[in-house]
């Protein structure tokens, strides 16, 4: 009975759900992302995330006969068309990066999942010229990566490592609360940017817990 065997691949299926689960995640949390958006922006993260999901949402039908890298790129020009605000092409661009060594490919290890991560990351950083410590999206996701790198390593098991992975995410976003802004309109704010909460390493911690949700039975 391979469905009460937990499986060391994720599934273009999984994927696809990933995706799926993310705009659900997005439009609950509309309200929560925009509110902490307000004080330190312009009071648009949630707006412009589900916006940009929902868009995602309407091409999951065209996804089921595509590849995983396919699939990947497509979500980053969804992002990339329908979001105003900066989080757009930073998204857009971790997508699309993602997406670039893994065409073709059906299913992901592992490793694909953390070359996934890692390239898009990177793509994200060159987009947005960030890295860590300045109150940004960067914060929550590179020690998700990091996490990811280490369960590589120590040939974790998927289930395992997307749990991790999740943990050094809200870790990474609880310390945004603490750091003054140095990237995007919180940064106008200097000093007054310190106690709160990052909106993007926020909705990065969602992409982060609807993989855990798609992929963990
Ligand atoms: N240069 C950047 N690199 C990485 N993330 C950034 C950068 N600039 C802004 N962000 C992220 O974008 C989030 C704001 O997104 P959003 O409100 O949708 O766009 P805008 O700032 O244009 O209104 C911030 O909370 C921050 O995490
Ligand atoms: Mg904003």
């Amino acid at each position: 009975m391979p469905s009460a065997i937990a499986m060391n691949v994720i599934s273009q299926k999984n994927v696809i759900d990933w995706l799926r689960i993310t705009a659900h995640l997005m439009h609950e949390n509309k309200t929560y992302l925009t509110q902490l958006d307000s004080p330190i922006g312009d009071a648009d993260h949630g707006i412009n995330m589900d916006r940009g999901f929902k868009k995602v949402s309407e091409k999951l039908e065209d996804f089921s006969n595509q590849d995983i890298g396919t699939i990947l790129k497509n979500t980053g020009m969804a992002l990339i068309s329908s979001v105003g605000g900066a989080s757009g092409p930073l998204y857009g661009s971790f997508y699309l990066k993602a997406g670039m060594s893994l065409a073709s490919k059906m299913e992901l290890s592992l490793e694909d999942l953390y070359t996934l991560f890692k390239n898009g990351l990177d793509g994200l950083k060159i987009r947005g010229r960030a890295s860590l410590g300045e109150k940004t999206i960067v914060d929550a996701l590179e020690p998700a990566v990091e996490s990811l790198k280490k369960s590589v390593a120590d040939k974790t098991s998927i289930d395992e490592a997307i749990k991790k992975a999740v943990r050094a995410a809200e870790l990474g976003m609880l310390s945004t609360t603490d750091m003054l802004a140095k990237k995007g309109r919180a940064s106008y704010l200097g000093e007054r940017s310190i106690g709160h909460q990052d909106p993007g390493a926020t909705s990065t911690l969602f992409i982060f817990k609807a993989l855990a949700d798609s992929v963990i039975q």
